[in-house]
């Protein structure tokens, strides 16, 4: 019965050794070393490094920017391919309709028919009606933890007030929902883009000059300070600014609840990459903009630290000629986002672990175990026994340039291409089924399952030594 995975250097988010893990139906049965296990199908992965499959908790496949609707999960075997066995979506909530009435229309609708990756969801608080933050107590039932909310786009459908969010967080608090937040000064960027529209500062650079970090420091300081205010955690998502990372660290350290995530971009381009000729630059069109390289390096340090506690994509599949071409001569019309979900990993991988910036634990522990953690997930992100057996199959001794070309991402761009990537990902496992063989992806429509997180994920646990350090 079952799969032994033999020989390889198993990494989870504490360990590393060489050793043997066996495969039960969907799960992980025992994991140590030289097993003695009579297994149906044995797998000798001598010399490759076996990783718990990577969730990727800020995800966007039903992502709607002025009209333009991003691809959908049936590309969602690039998540796969890139070692990505969850995602997490955010999901707007539709006008007039409840968070879990939207979320549970999509799942069926579309998401249960495509998902080739597990995937759960984060509810984004678009109709703030009265109900709507009443609703938030009935979702950890639905297995929904999470709620978003955008203080930036003004004029979008989905921007939030400062009463929504303060209301969402003490809507949130008791029921164990985390609430999470885009943060940007929405009216400084609304009159900086109409001021550099005016003076006829149209093409793609101008998309950072309009969203300079003040205004991500501004609105995450801001939000931090509602959190206290609700006595809510709160986690910031896609922080790109290295102020923005010391108002979460200092928060934190007091001991507030008080969390954030960066993403791959953010680590490894620049706003430089803005300034391409002839249109290029609206491929790197992303909010918050790309920053400079004193920015990555205090991202580097923080990943590193845990003081920004997991690398998310924030993928967003836009197509550059059809999609992005709609802001050609208006910058502010480009849709926001660019495709990543495929090459988090081995980014992480060649320009955290090979510069010897990170360790593989913590590669691991900000791939896949703390995302886990962070959403609830308690049976992801972990090589243990009990645990869904979610593998990745790694092999270090691998070189190729990134191009779209070998991309699964559905889009007529890759955001990375052109950088050399170091390892690859070679097999992939999710729950059991072999999704990845050999660098192919072999898996199908709908071998993704919906997740039900449970509340209280680890933003709550700051909560309580918070509580503990004060009363004492
Ligand atoms: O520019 C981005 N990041 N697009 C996706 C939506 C968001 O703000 O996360
Ligand atoms: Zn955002
Ligand atoms: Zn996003
Ligand atoms: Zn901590």
């Amino acid at each position: 019965m079952g799969l032994l995975i033999k020989n390889g250097t198993i990494v989870t988010a504490v360990d590393e050794f060489v050793g043997d893990i066996f495969i039960e139906g969907e799960k992980i049965n025992a994991i140590g070393k030289e097993l003695n296990i009579e297994a149906d199908q044995v797998m000798d992965a001598k010399g490759k490094y076996v990783l718990p499959g990577g969730i990727d908790q800020h995800v966007h496949y039903s992502f709607d920017f002025k009209g333009e609707r991003v691809r959908g999960f049936e590309t969602s075997n690039a998540a796969i391919a890139g070692g990505t066995t969850t995602v997490i979506e955010f999901v707007n909530q539709e006008q007039g309709k409840g968070i879990a009435e939207t979320i549970e229309q999509y799942d069926k609708e579309e998401v249960s028919k495509y998902a080739m990756a597990d995937y759960s969801f984060h509810g984004v608080i678009c109709d703030p009606r009265d109900e709507v933050f009443e609703e938030i107590q009935s979702l950890p039932e639905k297995g929904i933890t999470t709620v978003k909310l955008f203080m930036a786009y003004k004029g979008l459908p989905f921007h939030s007030d400062d009463e929504s969010i303060y209301k969402a967080l003490r809507a949130s608090r008791d029921a164990g929902v985390t609430v999470m937040v885009h943060a940007e000064n929405a009216d400084v960027i609304d009159t900086l883009q109409k001021e550099c529209v005016e003076a006829g500062n149209t093409s793609p650079y101008y998309h950072a000059v309009s969203r300079p970090p003040l205004v991500e420091v501004e609105a995450t300081q801001r939000a931090i300070n509602l959190a206290k205010m609700a006595d809510a955690p709160i986690y910031i998502v896609h922080v790109t600014a290295k102020e923005v990372m010391e108002s979460i660290r200092e928060a934190h350290n007091e001991g507030y609840p008080i969390y954030g995530e960066t993403c791959t971009h953010y680590l490894v381009l620049d706003k430089e990459d803005l300034a391409k000729p002839n249109f290029e630059g609206a491929k790197y069109v992303c909010s918050p903009a790309l920053r400079s390289e004193k920015d990555r390096t205090a991202l580097w340090e923080a990943i590193n630290k845990g003081w920004l506690n997991a690398v998310s994509s924030d993928h967003c599949g836009f197509n550059w000629k059809t999609q992005k071409h709609m802001g050609i001569h208006d910058f502010t019309n480009i849709p926001n986002g660019s495709p990543g979900v495929q090459d988090r990993l081995e980014i992480l991988w060649t320009y955290g672990v090979n510069k010897g910036i990170i360790s593989k634990q913590r590669l691991v522990d900000l791939f896949s175990t703390t995302p886990a953690k962070n959403n609830g997930l308690i049976q992801k992100g972990h090589l243990g026994v009990g645990y869904d057996a979610d593998i990745v199959i790694y092999d270090p001794d691998h070189r190729r340039i990134i191009s779209n070309d070998n991309s699964l991402h559905g889009v007529d761009y890759n955001t990375y291409e052109g950088m050399t990537v170091e390892g690859r990902v070679k097999d992939v496992f999710l729950r059991g089924k072999r999704v990845v063989s050999d660098g192919q992806f072999i898996g199908e429509y709908g071998d993704g399952k919906f997740l039900h997180s449970e509340p209280y994920g680890l933003c709550y646990e700051g909560q309580e030594k918070k509580e503990t350090s004060t009363s004492s």
